[in-house]
């Protein structure tokens, strides 16, 4: 009896520990993405507060960055493999396109910022579920990025005078 119940807590254990490794994987995908959005506005904005935007997209990218390799390391430590390929990013990610055929500073904060606030709906579902897994180590993890995130998002969207949803 008491063999049968280690076993059975073994078992859930085991498929908490996969569904936060999936849950990070898919954290992992979304980052990259956004981080590479990040980066196609640092690349492509141009006109008005060309300078200031610039600076501002690239260190978003930086801070998605930094996030990045939280989260792959988290997978790895819970002995999972990171996987940050661009075929699995191009794949999986949940964020819209960046689109390629806007120019102004507007036009790029207002997509970023879309894409800064979707993502940080994402991670609070995913806050919401590691915390439920009582795996509060990575809640608190994704808790910090989500926090700078939307940080970010604020910082972005506030070149946008008409942007709508309030930081999560
Ligand atoms: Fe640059």
């Amino acid at each position: 009896m008491e063999l049968m119940r280690t076993k059975t807590d073994k078992e859930g254990k085991e498929k908490v520990k996969l569904s936060i490794l999936s849950l990070l994987q898919d954290r992992l995908v979304d980052t990259i993405d956004l981080m590479m959005q990040a980066k196609q506005a640092h690349w492509n904005t141009k006109g008005k507060h060309f300078y200031p935007l610039h600076l501002l997209f690239d260190e978003v990218a930086e801070a998605l960055k930094k996030s990045i390799d939280l989260i792959a390391e988290r997978i790895v430590q819970l002995g999972g493999v990171a996987d940050g390929t661009v075929q699995t990013v191009g794949k999986k990610t949940k964020l819209p396109m960046y689109p390629l055929h806007i120019v102004t500073g507007e036009e790029h904060s207002t997509n970023l910022a879309n894409a800064l606030i979707q993502y940080c709906d994402l991670e609070k579902n995913a806050i919401i579920s590691a915390n439920d897994a009582q795996d509060f180590a990575t809640a608190d993890m994704l808790i910090d990025i989500s926090r700078e995130i939307n940080k970010y998002y604020w910082l972005v969207s506030a070149h946008v005078y008409t942007q709508k949803p309030q930081p999560r």
